[in-house]
């Protein structure tokens, strides 16, 4: 690992388990353990780090000096990106979702403010950048740009999301993860021991093509993970009134924040499903809290959510 990437995590917190005490995990004889890697640093928490870490020492060590890469107006992705590529010497480039906002929301306030230079593509425009995944693949790049697909979608992310698998010393039998990209899932599907089930929850609705996605980027078969696209919530960032009281509810008694796009919907899953006796008594289930809290300073402004918000 580069130095100053090294220098970039000193400051990183660890991930700690929190155990979820509520009576419904009682009567089942449920433990629930939340793996808290939202804690892992201010800016670049969840996810991000993990999978942002193995790409940039990759762009660094081919003496690249500029990161280009797409997401949505409340992009997390983006959104640490631009923080670390700021904290690492290297310029950043964001393809931003839709068009040109005549005020920014406070992602892309943000990104701007860390150097992030921001380009507003069509929707249609968007999509068809999803078809670059390798970092040499984008056309436009110029000399030492490096391409980083949306989410981080990238098999180098692998590597360090397996890193937050290694830090569980503690014997259980699923790990729960919600899924955009389906990136996270694949890491830790490839990661995990053999006895543990991985679950992963869609944030998008029509979300079957996940699991070629995931097929796609780990390195051999595993059969160990399955996505459940039931608990959408009527697609990427709609919320409803269930689910913000389930979150608020949460909230109040665990003392752990979730973000409505990605965390709530997993944790409210996952509480459904064990009120309908998928998990077997004794079963011991940690849930990765991917982070993504900046995210919800987007969720105040309704119309923004319903003209396409999106986190990813
Ligand atoms: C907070 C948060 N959780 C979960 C995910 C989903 O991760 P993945 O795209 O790796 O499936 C994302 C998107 O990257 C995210 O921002």
């Amino acid at each position: 690992m580069l130095s100053n990437l090294l220098e970039l995590e000193k400051v990183f917190k660890p991930s700690l388990l929190t155990q979820i005490n509520d009576p419904l995990l009682e009567r089942c004889r449920i433990e629930l353990w939340i793996k808290r890697d939202d804690l892992l640093h201010p800016v670049i928490s969840g996810n991000k780090w993990r999978k942002l870490k193995y790409c940039l020492h990759h762009a660094l060590s081919l003496g690249m000096d500029t990161v280009v890469s797409m997401g949505g107006a409340y992009s997390n992705h983006l959104h640490a990106l631009a923080y670390a590529g700021k904290q690492l010497g290297l310029k950043t480039v964001g393809l931003v979702r839709g068009e040109q906002l005549s005020v920014l929301t406070p992602t892309l306030c943000d990104v701007q403010h860390w150097g992030m230079a921001l380009k507003f593509v069509s929707r249609t425009e968007y999509r068809a950048l999803r078809q670059y995944r390798a970092f040499d693949s984008f056309p436009d790049l110029k000399p030492q740009q490096y391409w980083l697909p949306e989410g981080g979608a990238q098999v180098l992310a692998l590597k360090g999301v397996a890193e937050l698998v290694n830090e569980i010393t503690m014997p259980y039998d699923a790990l729960c993860v919600p899924c955009g990209t389906g990136t996270t899932l694949a890491g830790i599907a490839g990661a995990v021991p053999d006895n543990v089930a991985v679950l992963g929850f869609a944030a998008l609705k029509n979300a079957d093509f996940l699991n070629a996605e995931v097929e796609a980027l780990l390195a051999r078969p595993c059969h160990n993970w399955k996505i459940n696209m039931a608990y959408h919530f009527g697609g990427f960032a709609k919320t409803n009134a269930s689910l913000t009281s389930f979150i608020e509810d949460f909230e109040f008694k665990t003392k752990v924040s979730l973000d409505p796009v990605y965390t709530g919907k997993m944790m409210y899953a996952l509480y459904d499903l064990l009120q309908k006796g998928y998990f077997k008594p004794g079963q011991r289930i940690i849930a990765l809290h991917t982070g993504g809290l900046q995210g919800k300073r987007g969720i105040v402004d309704e119309k923004s959510i319903r003209t396409g918000a999106d986190g990813r």
